[in-house]
């Protein structure tokens, strides 16, 4: 049965990440996966959520099946935190939301939907994307073009450029958005643009299927889903999946949501119904222990209140060093001009140096990039800061 298989390549950011554990240099520096270090290295559990997991633990009682749409406070709170309380409230029934796998259990299920809906619709994505939406869109049947949206001549969304790509989409496509913190370049488009976006969507009768997957690492919680609920008050149908594993913390307990927003409930129910039978023919249901535990937590006032000033506290520091790297960089050499890094949000730059360089880093150096010289900003510390700015500077003035 298995004799004829090929042993398929390592997927870009987790096998680059894995290469990394395997390095044996002791002065090795991880710029590439996604997740969060805090000054010593480590990945922090919040305080918030460790409080909230042992007061769910203490207070639970079976562990038999949770509700097969997910937990109903976690369902309730995600939608509140994504679309805040009056729009939720505002909604209703319009929205239905479904908890997941992680932010990528999400997207699945919103590519799962999305084909019930349309078979073989269209998916337009931005050029460039996170990696993984290709294979999570693409396994579940659906197409993938790019529409134009940054520029490595300035380092920055070419917003014409991206209107006009928008602008040229069949009617009645799909376009995939970033919610915030755009993953790979931390490029974000401002509020005034995405009120352009959003008007080309209305008259081009396209589904924004939006990726929110860092709300609160960019500008601030409210800030984050500035797009989404515009967009959510503007168009009739708008899909979201959204993530719980950077901003609370909750990597490894897989913990995310999709939802649907249509005109009227009957539609919802009748999309939402869609997701869960695509969710039971794969996995069932969603494991229960993450949606629990951000349940809890955003059901009590103190413990919101501590995670969310846990979270500025994250954000600060990633722009604090995302400043002092531009700064240092700016100052070690003249190849290069990266005051843009300072301008980055959420926790991804790309620094837009020669893929030669990027490897140089690695095998010489143990600095560990993604070869789109996308870095994670927060694996920066002020420890590592000289180490990097020097080694980069280095391989630049070759
Ligand atoms: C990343 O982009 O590095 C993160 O979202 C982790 C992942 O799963 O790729």
């Amino acid at each position: 049965m298995f004799g004829k298989l090929e042993t398929l390549p390592a997927d870009p950011i987790l096998g680059l990440n894995q290469t990394f554990q395997q390095d044996s240099n002791p002065d090795k520096i991880n710029l590439s996966i996604g997740v969060y270090q805090n000054a010593h290295g480590v990945t922090p559990i919040f305080t918030a959520v460790k409080k909230a997991e042992a007061q769910l633990i203490d207070a639970q009682e079976t562990k038999s099946y949770a509700p097969q749409a997910g937990d109903p406070l976690f369902l309730q709170h995600m939608t509140q935190l994504l679309l805040g309380d009056s729009l939720s409230a505002q909604l209703g029934d319009r929205v239905g939301a479904v908890m997941t796998p992680g932010g990528c259990g999400a997207l699945r299920m919103g590519a799962e939907l999305l084909m019930h809906a349309r078979e073989g619709a269209t998916v337009w994505v931005s050029d460039p994307t996170w990696a993984n939406h290709f294979p999570l869109l693409q396994s579940a049947g659906l197409k993938l073009e790019k529409y134009a949206y940054y520029s490595p001549e300035t380092h920055a969304v070419d917003f014409s450029k991206m209107l006009s790509s928008l602008q040229a989409i069949p009617i009645g496509d799909v376009v995939l958005l970033h919610g915030c913190c755009h993953n790979p370049t931390g490029a974000d488009i401002t509020p005034e643009q995405w009120d352009q976006v959003i008007s080309v969507l209305a008259e081009r009768q396209l589904t924004p299927f939006i990726d929110v997957a860092y709300q609160g690492f960019g500008d601030g919680l409210n800030e984050d889903a500035y797009g989404v609920r515009e967009a959510v008050k503007r168009l009739p149908e708008v899909l979201i999946a959204s993530s719980c594993s950077k901003n609370f913390g909750l990597y490894r307990e897989r913990i995310g949501a999709v939802m649907v927003i249509t005109p009227d409930s009957k539609t919802t129910a009748a999309a939402k119904s869609h997701i869960l039978t695509a969710a039971r023919s794969s996995y069932s249901m969603s494991p229960y222990h993450g949606g629990g535990i951000v349940g809890h937590l955003l059901s009590d006032p103190a413990l919101t209140q501590e995670w969310r000033s846990e979270l500025e506290q994250v954000r600060a520091r990633m722009n604090r060093l995302r400043g002092e790297l531009a700064d240092g960089l700016n100052q070690s050499q003249t190849v290069k001009d990266f005051s843009f890094v300072a301008q980055s949000k959420g926790m991804f730059c790309y620094l837009g140096i020669p893929l030669d360089a990027v490897r140089a880093l690695r095998s010489e150096f143990g600095i560990y990039l993604l070869d789109s010289t996308r870095i994670n900003v927060a694996g920066l510390s002020t420890e590592n800061l000289p180490v990097i700015i020097d080694r980069v500077s280095k391989v630049l003035q070759r």
